[in-house]
């Protein structure tokens, strides 16, 4: 008789909810989003559509109707009614009995989550530490996939180290990004962070910080920078969705800007309003 465990309790394997089978449960076979909303307005929500497309594209789920997730996002945003919320949604292959290979005519699931942002004004306002770390990662970071242990397990070593980010240090000795964010530098007049390629997300906050920074007449180097750049320079700052910029105040235990927020970030936060 085939059977299934859920935790002690011993089901037959036929009466099993398909969703026990996920694909992105078995694989971190899917891809994801996160998006947010600033006063009941969702923020550049036609960006994370395209990066989903692309990144469903290059795992190749296909058939998604991409106009049809922006209405579930915005029909369920509506019933929410958080003016400040988290949006999370991913779509896997679907649920089938484990195999590596996917059924082709499998239905890929839907999952999506709206709920209360967390509070960050104290990050914002004192900063956080961060710590190096090496990226684990695969060679395709650009697709928002499900897979997310090195990440996972870089959060949890900066944790350990009292650091609320990890920052990835590649094989070549250069940073790439935040195990959950996008990372920038501030050296003088010019801000620095890695360029597009697929060993970093193409933040959605990296792009507006960058056209934030070029309105205030900020000059932008996309090129990578080490940890000896993120020890010594003006400013730090962390990009992500969930809290825009987060100003970065220790780097591997050495204090940046004089532990407190730059003059710099502190513009761009309030540039980056403007947008909202
Ligand atoms: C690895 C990584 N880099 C960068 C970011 C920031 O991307 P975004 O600005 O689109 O939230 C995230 C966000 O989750 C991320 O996971």
């Amino acid at each position: 008789m085939q059977l299934a465990m859920i935790s002690d309790q011993i089901i037959p394997y036929t009466d099993l909810d398909p969703n026990y089978l996920d694909r992105g449960t078995f694989f971190g076979d899917g891809v994801y989003e996160v998006i947010r909303s600033y006063n009941s307005n969702i923020f550049t929500l036609d960006d994370h559509l395209e990066r989903f497309g692309h990144s469903l594209d290059q795992i190749k789920i296909i058939g998604i109707d991409i106009d049809s997730i922006r209405q579930k996002v915005l029909n369920t945003f509506d019933k929410a009614d958080i003016p400040n919320a988290k949006i999370y949604f991913h779509i896997t292959r679907g649920s089938e009995p484990r195999k590596h290979a996917a059924t082709e005519s499998l239905k890929p699931n839907f999952f999506m989550t709206i709920t209360d942002l967390p509070d960050d004004s104290a990050a914002k306002a004192n900063g956080i530490a961060v710590c190096t770390c090496p990226d684990l990662r695969w060679k395709r970071c650009d697709i928002k996939s499900l897979n997310l242990l090195p990440n996972v397990l870089a959060r949890i070593e900066a944790e350990e180290k009292g650091c609320e980010e990890a920052i990835f240090v590649d094989e070549n000795g250069l940073i790439t990004e935040g195990a959950g964010s996008s990372f920038f530098g501030v050296f003088g007049n010019t801000l620095q962070t890695a360029p597009l390629s697929a060993n970093i997300l193409a933040s959605i906050t990296r792009k507006y910080v960058i056209k934030a920074g070029k309105d205030l007449g900020i000059k932008i180097a996309e090129e990578s920078l080490t940890p000896q750049h993120g020890a010594s320079p003006d400013e730090l700052f962390l990009a992500i969705t969930t809290k825009d910029i987060v100003p970065v105040v220790k780097f591997d235990s050495q204090s940046i800007s004089n532990g407190k927020p730059g003059a710099k970030t502190k513009k761009l936060i309030q540039q980056f309003r403007t947008f909202i």
